[in-house]
């Protein structure tokens, strides 16, 4: 038997399992639905993953979008904000760790940990409070120059860390990535 027919003999065994072996199998037109359902289906998969172009901003601008439902913060840093959150000692953080879903375990919250690119131009993260929920103001906002959650007063620094208010944890950083030089892929 050659490979290719080891394949096909591997696929039907795997419809007869998955059908309970019906005359349903006997038809590539009736399994393929199945099949489908055994993935997650386009819209999902578009949702999950989207391509932001972030060609237009400028340093010291940022962009939100949705993804998955949630608001995104996409900043471009000028050199003070990368600056201002370096000289940051992690003893003097509320939350010490990066909360950087790229990064595997809990690493020091360093603005390094949580930026995406080598230069901290970017810096890309959630925009939900931690406390309950609420949308931060940015651009600069609040007493440490980043986010202001207005809600119950949370302060967050140019890094997006927790620095004040009730919020307990650092805005969380998803799975993000360049995937060319003008377009960041989230998720
Ligand atoms: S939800 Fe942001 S401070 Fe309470």
């Amino acid at each position: 038997m050659s490979h290719a027919e080891d394949n096909s003999g591997t696929r039907r065994d795997f419809l007869y399992y998955a059908t309970g072996g019906t005359a349903a199998v006997a038809t590539g037109a009736a399994v393929w639905p199945l099949i489908d359902q055994m993935n997650p289906s386009a819209d999902v998969q578009a949702l999950s993953s989207i391509r932001v172009d972030v060609a237009g901003l400028e340093p010291g601008t940022q962009i939100t979008v949705k993804w998955l439902g949630k608001p995104v913060f996409i900043r471009r840093r000028t050199a003070e904000e990368i600056e201002a959150a370096n000289q940051v000692e992690i003893d003097d953080l509320i939350d010490p760790v990066a909360r950087n879903a790229n990064i595997d375990g809990e690493v020091p919250a360093t603005d390094a940990n949580r930026a995406l690119d080598e230069s901290g131009e970017w810096l890309v993260q959630m925009g939900v409070c931690t406390h309950l929920g609420c949308v931060p103001l940015g651009d600069g906002a609040g007493e440490f120059g980043g986010w202001f959650c207005p809600c119950h007063g949370s302060h967050y620094d140019t890094s997006g860390r927790i620095r004040k208010g009730p919020a307990p944890e650092n805005l969380p950083v998803p799975v993000a990535a360049f995937v060319d030089e003008t377009t960041i892929k989230l998720g």
